[in-house]
């Protein structure tokens, strides 16, 4: 299967790595949302992302040009019609994304590969919901997309083998690690990951350590590049906790019970980095902990 053009659905922050990485590693890419102003917010994201990986000389100015150039943006969902493989990476809401699909399919070609940038929503449900499950998978990034190594793709039940292949041939083109990942709530790196930070909200909760003690310790004690509670702010309180109801649910296990503390300050609006409140508070010149 030849891919050369790819259509990404969504130009938020996953989104907008999404298309920085394709279009740096020689794709022409069709980025699509609803919001015009949040195509252009993207642009300029990746422009100035672009513009830092030329100062460190990773790079060249010819390279940066030719990548925007590759870049077209619409908000129409027809005109990502041409794709030969589309990511969508619209909000982690399923009702949303099928929503797109089934706007998005009747412009399709018929060989086109259709896959989610989920986190953790079944790609076997989302696939049986579309015309060409066995042309449908999971793609799923990490964030930020163009410093981080790994890609997850996940099979759904139907998944053929030449769409696995096709997927895992434009991992290896952007220079990336592909994680090959069955579909079980969460997949490999949340079903780790999100109950570690779970984990350290309960050791918050529970009183034994502060927020500066349990990051450092980790940061520290594991060599992690950021502490479990910097790093859930970074990700977003509401995805921490969208991502251990999933694995609660679906795996129906007390084990992945999200903590009460993680629930409340989720209720109170305190999502981390993007809300400027979480289990820090990014409104002054340095994140000083909320707890
Ligand atoms: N876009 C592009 N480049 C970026 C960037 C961004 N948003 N943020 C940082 N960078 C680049 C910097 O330019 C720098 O590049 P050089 O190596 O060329 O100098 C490099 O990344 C390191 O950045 P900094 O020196 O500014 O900062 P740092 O050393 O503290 O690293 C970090 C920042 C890479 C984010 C690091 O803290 C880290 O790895 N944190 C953990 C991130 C992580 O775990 N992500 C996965 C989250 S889970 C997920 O995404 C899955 C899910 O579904 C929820």
């Amino acid at each position: 299967m030849d891919i050369q053009t790819i259509g990404i659905v969504g130009a938020g922050q996953m989104g907008n790595g999404i298309a920085h990485v394709m279009a740096l590693a020689g794709y022409d890419v069709l980025l699509n949302d609803v919001s015009a102003e949040a195509l252009q917010k993207a642009v300029d994201t990746i422009t100035g992302n672009l513009d830092r990986q030329v100062g460190r000389g990773k790079v060249t100015e010819a390279d940066r040009d030719a990548t925007l150039k590759r870049i077209v943006t619409t908000q129409t969902l027809a005109e990502l019609g041409q794709s030969d493989l589309v990511i969508e990476a619209a909000t982690e809401r399923e009702t949303v994304k099928q929503a797109i699909f089934e706007d998005l399919i009747p412009h399709l070609k018929p060989t086109t590969i259709l896959t989610s940038n989920t986190s953790s929503i079944s790609i076997t449900r989302l696939a049986s919901r579309t015309d060409r499950p066995e042309k449908f998978m999971g793609f799923h990034f990490m964030n930020p997309v163009p410093v981080m190594q790994l890609v997850e793709l996940i099979r759904g039940i139907a998944t053929d083998k030449e769409t696995f292949e096709a997927c895992r041939g434009v991992v290896d083109k952007l220079g990336k690690t592909a994680a090959s990942a069955e579909d079980f709530p969460a997949f490999i790196v949340n079903r780790i990951l999100m109950p570690m930070i779970n984990e350290a909200v309960y050791t918050l909760y529970e009183g034994v350590g502060s927020v500066e003690s349990i990051d450092s310790s980790l940061k520290l004690g594991a060599n992690h590049p950021m502490g479990p509670l910097e790093l859930a702010d970074f990700i977003g309180l509401d995805t921490c906790l969208a991502i251990m109801n999933v694995l609660h649910d679906g795996l129906a296990d007390t084990k992945y019970r999200p903590c009460p503390l993680l629930t409340k300050y989720v209720e109170a609006g305190w999502l981390g980095r993007k809300s400027q409140r979480g289990f820090y508070d990014y409104r002054g010149d340095v994140p000083v902990p909320t707890r």
